[in-house]
């Protein structure tokens, strides 16, 4: 199948720091690709590389069969490439309500808005007034992939979605990715939580050092006990 993602010798630098190496990733409509990979072996460098706010000195990427390489981040969101980032960034003096309405992306439409978005997330429709700030950090979580899916993006990146969160609301969030996954949506996240990684992804791709030093089916990853010992945090 074609891919509606992908990109090709990313080499990616912070200053004169080289972080990215080569790195490729490949990513077909419907597919729920998980990056994996200890801290810092550059993850959120890969999403912001992909998404353009830290734009790869080489290498390739194509979105829905479109170069993109270089674009700017609200040009890739506007092409329909979503991201939620590690670190939650819910407006805290705004309300639940207006930081979805603040999720929209003119000329994307789609199956979210605010009435599905608040039935696929009850909690947020009964909390639809309080303000941002006052939710808990699964409860931000929830708001933070909720107002990206306001925009209707083609495909959903979520930077390490468990991080942080309690054994229920983990439980709460893989039945979220499992449900988007289930209606078809294309999903590109990073993990360290491989019970997490191996119960909703398709295929896996392994980063150390910001290389890519393994990919496979999540079949073939779950049997690879050398690969979770040398390159995961297990
Ligand atoms: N803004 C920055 N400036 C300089 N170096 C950075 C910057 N952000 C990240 N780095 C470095 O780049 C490397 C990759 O970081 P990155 O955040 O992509 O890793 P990660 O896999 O997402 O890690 P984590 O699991 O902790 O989120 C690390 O060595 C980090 O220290
Ligand atoms: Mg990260």
């Amino acid at each position: 199948m074609e891919s509606i993602l992908k990109a090709v010798g990313l080499n990616t630098f912070y200053d004169r720091s080289h972080i990215l190496f080569d790195v490729g990733i490949d990513v077909e409509p419907g597919e729920t690709v998980c990056l994996m990979g200890r801290n810092g072996v550059g993850k959120t460098t890969t999403f912001r590389s992909l998404i353009g706010l830290t734009p790869p000195r080489s290498g390739k990427i194509e979105f829905k069969g479109k170069t993109c390489t270089g674009l700017a981040a609200h040009k890739m969101a506007r092409m329909g490439l979503g991201f939620v980032p590690e670190d939650r960034r819910i407006l805290g003096p705004f309300s639940v309500r207006e930081n979805l309405e603040l999720g929209r992306i003119p000329g994307r439409h789609g199956r979210w808005n605010l009435d599905s978005v608040f039935a696929q997330f009850p909690i947020l429709a009964e909390m639809s007034e309080r303000l941002g700030g006052t939710l808990s950090g699964g409860e931000q979580q929830m708001l933070t992939i909720a107002r990206a899916l306001m925009g209707n993006p083609d495909v959903l990146m979520l930077d390490e979605p468990s991080e942080g969160l309690s054994p229920v609301i983990v439980g709460d969030m893989k039945r979220l990715v499992l449900e988007l996954k289930s209606a078809d949506t294309t999903i590109l996240l990073s993990e360290q939580n491989l019970k997490f990684a191996l119960a909703v992804s398709d295929r896996v791709v392994v980063l150390d050092k910001g290389h890519v030093v393994y990919t496979g089916s999540v079949g073939q990853f779950q049997k690879e006990d050398q690969v979770h010992k040398k390159y995961l945090a297990v």
